[in-house]
């Protein structure tokens, strides 16, 4: 498959996931109105829908229908937007800037922002919940693994504890790989297990490549927030620095942090060896995730 029609793919697969995230806010009358326009805000304008792709991507590799793939996608996107609205917070890392607009703090207020974030958060499983799939169970234990105590919630925890420390790599490699890496594992693995049992060896092999991918992602992340500028983002660049996060430049310089994101995306995509053909697209989207500019 060439670039091109990859790239309609994922134009499709975005607008696809999109429908599906608008329509939990059409044809129903709002409980709080106020904090149904934030939960849209945060939710529904911007941003790459990065890990629903990952779902679609790695469903369809699998033989998974898209039907099927629908609320596993949905609902990552869901975590993900909330993760961010709290990401934001002043009492985190205290952004103004979000997805090219103000962040939902900004445009609404402090407690708006941290009851958006828990609505998203609760609605990302009343969409999963409500599937139809025979490892329902699986898809839901997953994603709330990933998003909690010893996933994404634990690496920022980790994340806010190392302000101002000086954490070894090994250290750093853990707190991206919670913070970030377990929301990406996490979407690739629903998609996975929309397609088939937990016991595929494809499974695993799909697992090893969220993983490299995960790190690699992030990584990637801390690079732009140096080399990046703030239209091209939609975020404040340097923001990092500013406040003293520990971040893969900061701590190996920027070409020791682009030398290892590249490596772990040479990791990732051997990782899809057991997949022949079917992994290519996966291999593309992991290339874009680690070229991208923003
Ligand atoms: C930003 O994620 C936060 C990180 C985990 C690095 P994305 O770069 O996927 O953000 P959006 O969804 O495209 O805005
Ligand atoms: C965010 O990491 C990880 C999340 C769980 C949201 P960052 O704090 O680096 O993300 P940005 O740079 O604000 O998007
Ligand atoms: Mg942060
Ligand atoms: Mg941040
Ligand atoms: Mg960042």
């Amino acid at each position: 498959m060439n670039a091109e029609p990859l790239a309609a793919r994922l134009a499709a697969d975005r607008a696809r996931v999109d429908a599906c995230l608008a329509k939990l806010f059409e044809a129903r009358q709002p409980s709080a109105p106020r904090l149904e326009a934030a939960m849209r805000h945060g939710l529904l304008v911007g941003g790459k829908r990065l890990r629903p792709l990952l779902v679609y991507l790695a469903g369809r590799a699998l033989g998974a229908g898209d039907e099927a793939l629908d609320a596993p996608a949905a609902a990552v996107e869901l975590i993900h937007a909330y993760s961010l609205v709290h990401d934001d917070l002043p009492a985190m890392d205290d952004d103004d800037l979000r997805r090219g607009q103000p962040t939902v703090h900004r445009a609404y207020d402090e407690a708006t922002a941290i009851l958006a974030g828990d609505a998203l958060q609760s609605l990302a499983f009343e969409v999963l919940a409500r599937a139809a799939h025979p490892r329902l169970p699986a898809l839901i234990h997953t994603l709330a693994t990933a998003a909690g105590r010893d996933g994404m919630v634990g690496g920022q925890a980790l994340d806010l504890a190392a302000v101002g420390g000086h954490p070894d790599v090994e250290a750093l490699a853990t707190m991206h790989a919670h913070k970030t890496g377990a929301l990406i594992r996490a979407a690739v693995r629903m998609g996975a297990l929309a397609a088939v049992a937990e016991n595929d060896p494809r499974v695993t092999a799909l697992d090893r490549y969220a993983a490299a991918l995960g790190l690699a992602f992030q990584i990637h992340d801390d690079v732009l927030d140096v080399t990046g500028d703030t239209r091209t983002l939609g975020k404040a660049s340097g923001a990092d620095a500013a406040r003293d996060k520990p971040t893969y430049p900061a701590l190996l310089g920027l070409e020791g942090a682009r030398r290892r994101a590249s490596e772990l995306t040479e990791e990732a995509l051997s990782a899809l060896a057991p997949l022949g053909e079917a992994g290519e697209p996966l291999a593309q989207l992991a290339r874009y995730m680690i070229e991208r500019d923003h």
